[in-house]
């Protein structure tokens, strides 16, 4: 029997760590990669919850025999069907052939879909439980966290909640998988960073999500990315809850794109200022520096959003506009925003940028600046002027 997966109960874990893939999603960078956490309940009725990414299925399978070895699993419970959790479904059904394939009425067209899965199926509805011996299992139904089929399970028993994608983060695992046994300090930041940039349209479905959940007696929360919570319950919730919200610090990000360093010059003065006025929190990125998943991180977290954006061929520069694109698909609300940008011969990418303003629904703060060529005196007072402006309706809201 292995004892090093237990984690309280019968419940052991059997996720695997990606060291290899550069960019999740085809998108987001993973310097300390990520996990692929799935469970083993090794009850009465022996249950797997969620699978793995199917490139680490050898890995995977010879986990959960250490547990049980030849026995059969009867359940396999499916919490979420994004295939980063749901690629090993059809290896695990060709293995325990009578597994029963526990999801709602979501759930099962997308199995069939992606993976011509049918079979002996228990549908589930909000609230359902399921009884496996020791551990009884209640199902919540959390649409669009991050998915249509997204459901949650809580093993009453023991207090354990089984999230999906919910309360998870970036960052393998090195060695171990609980909270109380690793130092967890690189994974406040990649959490931040993962909500943002997978979940972070689903603001209001992690809320109702979060509502659902709210009094349960939790001892621990299993999600498929990232630790084990037991200690950093609180905490973890209350990261997702302020997340969902759009809440925001005093802070300002300024996002700038730069050919030739002549926007870069107004984005150091506007931030010369912000800071002269008291803003300590201003993070400037290059956008053709920066990955924009650090960006929308930023932005996440601080209450300011400057944009400057040469223009580009009689457009915004495109690496500023994939960002206000990523911007507008997470529906960041309630941002305060200032723009500036530079042209050489007609002026473009400012007046365009003006209609994010009326997208994003933002509040535009200051005038805003639009560069010919090079910097004078006249430029470098109004991106003053717009710092200046920006700290002040920042400073307002201080209570
Ligand atoms: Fe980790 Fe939405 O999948």
């Amino acid at each position: 029997m292995e004892q090093n997966s237990l984690i309280k109960g019968k419940i052991h874990y059997v996720g695997v760590n990606d060291r290899s893939k550069y960019l999740f999603e085809g998108m987001w960078p993973l310097p300390y990669g990520v996990s692929y956490n799935s469970y083993l309940i090794d009850d009465e009725k022996v249950t797997l919850v969620d699978t793995v990414d199917i490139n680490f299925f050898e890995v995977y399978i010879n986990k959960i025999k250490r547990i049980i070895g030849d026995r059969a699993i009867d359940y396999l419970i499916i919490n979420h069907m994004e295939p980063d959790h749901s690629g090993s479904i059809r290896l695990i059904k060709q293995q325990y052939p009578n597994i029963i394939i526990v999801g709602n009425k979501q759930t099962f067209g997308m199995i069939e879909g992606y993976y011509g899965v049918t079979g002996q199926q228990l549908l589930v509805k909000d609230c359902d439980t399921l009884d496996l011996g020791y551990h009884k299992i209640t199902f919540y139904l959390t649409p669009m966290v991050h998915w249509p089929e997204t459901m949650m399970s809580f093993d009453t028993t023991e207090g354990v909640l089984f999230s999906g994608d919910a309360f998870g983060c970036f960052g393998a695992l090195n060695g171990g998988f609980i909270d109380t046994r690793i130092n967890t300090d690189i994974y406040w930041d990649e959490m931040v960073r993962y909500y943002s940039n997978i979940v972070g349209k689903y603001g209001s479905p992690v809320q109702r999500a979060l509502q659902k959940l709210n009094g349960l007696p939790m001892t621990a929360i299993c999600s498929t990315h990232g630790p084990v919570w037991t200690d950093h319950i609180l905490k973890v919730g209350s990261i997702y809850d302020k997340l969902s919200k759009y809440e925001s610090e005093e802070g300002v990000v300024i996002a700038y794109g730069s050919m030739y360093g002549n926007t870069e010059q107004m984005a150091e003065v506007i931030a010369e200022e912000l800071s002269a006025q008291g803003i300590k929190n201003i993070v400037m990125h290059n956008v053709s520096k920066s990955n924009a998943s650090y960006i929308i991180a930023d932005i996440f977290k601080y209450k300011g959003l400057i944009v400057g954006s040469p223009t580009y061929s009689n457009q915004i520069y495109p690496e500023i506009e994939s960002l206000l694109s990523k911007i507008l698909v997470r529906e960041i609300k309630d941002r305060y925003l200032g723009l500036f940008g530079s042209f050489t011969w007609a002026g473009a990418a400012v007046k365009r940028m003006v209609d994010f303003a009326t997208q994003s629904k933002y509040e535009l703060v200051g005038d805003t600046v639009e560069m010919k060529q090079g910097m004078n005196d006249i430029i470098h007072a109004q991106c003053k002027k717009l710092g200046r402006d920006m700290a002040q309706r920042l400073i307002a809201d201080r209570k």
